[in-house]
């Protein structure tokens, strides 16, 4: 009985009370925003907004770039009422929204790595698919991490990498030219990509050969589906609840991937094999990339999470940067042109070669136009581990940050009128931020920099040319 009651207290406590006054604090700091509801908070709002959203965007394709109000109608009606930065609220999870560069700036000026970590209602929430990866862990453990990895990316692995990518690029090519040919013209471009960019990450990643990488990217798919139905109401008392069969498929799906990552890892252990030897794994396995500090090298478990971080993280993100661009480059053909010219002034007819990647300047202000317009990680967030103080108000320890990055490209009046057109020439005097007006990166926010994949001098660099290269335009 004793127990019962415990039990109830404490939710009483965590559902109620606590999110109670996490609220008055927040208001007490100046912070206004959406009323919530108990126990959905603002959810319901923005799920209502997303089916109407569902049923337009089937209707055109003629995509418009100005995608803010039409992905995220309710953040784009929330600014209308109380500005670029405010509260609201999954379930009983406050979230300090911000789609304001220069508060983002103040906020993180001086602040240190360890005020920040990444919202626990997520790792709970993503733990099937990051487990303790690089995207999740945070403070000393983030650093070991970082410790081990980063000498995996040195320009030489870079370099063996690129020859990977434009071998699984190639063979994607030559399957379109042969789909073509036989009079099938229509091509389903995006799953191609993610298909192609699927099995490079896992080539370059874990050496792991098409069968093998094939089956982990199809459970890591099947169980993105699930997670995505199950996970709608983020934040909500026991949520996990409302979608049972969603919930345990996710973490089924889960344990199979574990079980085959570890069974590819074990291998590669007993046959002492690395082949191809620059690959993540490989090198990890080797344990040259032994954290200097702690002397550390990873757990099985721990390759286990940052084969599924990589595999997740890297091919998904690419896949869409790419397919966009592809889509783009198809509606503005002075672009093609360009880069095709670029292509041969640098290349001439030869193979994409990873030296030669640094002289595309044309494709890089591309690029970088896509990530803009299209970005593939549309936010960012972050949980305060400590009270943060910013131009006189507080930020209260526990608050979850929602950093909207899609509303901060699409912002007049950060980039001028010309905000929602395709113009990669605003890179070119300005190629790293492209001239808009605060010049904020997102990893000011980040204790994470989110160079570990290095994609403008990896993936993209060493895949686009090759589309371009071989078509004579890209439709
Ligand atoms: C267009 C392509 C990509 C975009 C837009 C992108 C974006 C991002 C962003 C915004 C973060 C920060 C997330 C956070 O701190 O909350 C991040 C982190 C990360 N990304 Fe990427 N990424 C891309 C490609 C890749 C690739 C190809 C890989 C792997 C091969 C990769 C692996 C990672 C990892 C491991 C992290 C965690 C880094 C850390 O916390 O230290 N990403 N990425």
């Amino acid at each position: 009985m004793i127990f019962f009651l415990l039990v109830l207290l404490r939710l009483f406590l965590s559902c109620w009370v606590f999110p109670g006054l996490a609220y008055l604090k927040l208001k007490r700091s100046g912070f206004t925003g959406p009323t919530p509801r108990f126990p959905l908070g603002n959810i319901s709002e923005m799920m209502k907004k997303t089916e109407i959203i569902s049923k337009d965007s089937s209707q055109s394709l003629d995509v418009s770039n100005d995608i803010h109000s039409t992905v995220f109608p309710y953040f784009a009606r929330w600014q209308q009422s109380h500005g670029k930065v405010f509260i609201y609220w999954l379930g009983t999870e406050p979230f300090l929204y911000i789609a304001e560069p220069e508060f983002l700036k103040r906020m993180s000026a001086g602040i240190m790595g360890k005020s920040w970590g990444k919202p626990t209602v997520f790792k709970h929430d993503r733990k099937p698919m990051f487990g303790n990866g690089l995207v999740m862990v945070e403070g000393e453990d983030w650093v070991r991490h970082r410790h081990v990895i980063t000498p995996a990316f040195s320009p030489s692995n870079l370099k063996a990498m690129a020859s990977l990518m434009v071998e699984s690029t190639s063979s994607m090519l030559d399957n379109w030219t042969a789909l073509i040919n036989s009079g099938r013209p229509e091509i389903d471009v995006e799953s191609e990509i993610t298909a192609t960019a699927g099995e490079i990450i896992a080539k370059t990643s874990f050496g792991i050969g098409y069968e093998n990488g094939r089956k982990v990217f199809e459970k890591l798919r099947a169980m993105q589906v699930s997670l995505f139905k199950s996970n709608r109401y983020v934040g909500v008392p026991f949520s996990e609840f409302m979608k049972p069969k969603q919930t345990l498929e996710a973490r089924k799906l889960g344990k199979e991937i574990d079980d085959l990552l570890l069974s590819i890892i074990t291998a590669r252990r007993e046959s002492q094999s690395w082949y191809p030897s620059r690959d993540l794994l490989g090198l990890l396995l080797e344990g040259k990339n032994v954290d200097g500090r702690t002397g550390k090298s990873f757990t099985t478990r721990e390759l286990v999470d940052e084969c599924k971080t990589f595999f997740f993280g890297g091919h998904e993100t690419t896949a869409l940067a790419l397919t966009w661009t592809l889509l783009l480059l198809a509606k503005n053909p002075e672009w093609q042109k360009e880069l095709r010219e670029e292509i041969k002034q640098v290349m001439g007819d030869k193979e994409v070669d990873f030296h030669m990647l640094a002289g595309l300047k044309k494709m890089g202000w591309v690029m970088n136009e896509v990530l803009r317009l299209y970005s593939p990680s549309p936010n960012v967030q972050r949980q305060a581990r400590e009270d943060i103080h910013v131009d006189g108000l507080v930020i209260p320890k526990g608050t979850n940050m929602w950093i909207d990055v899609v509303s901060m490209h699409h912002d007049q009046a950060l980039w001028g009128d010309d905000v929602f057109e395709f113009r990669p020439e605003r890179f070119k005097d300005d190629p790293i931020y492209g001239g808009w007006f605060h010049q904020c990166s997102i990893s000011d926010a980040s204790s994470s920099p989110s160079n570990v994949g290095g994609w403008s001098a990896g993936d993209g660099k060493a895949s686009l040319p090759q589309p371009v290269q071989q078509q004579k335009r890209v439709v």
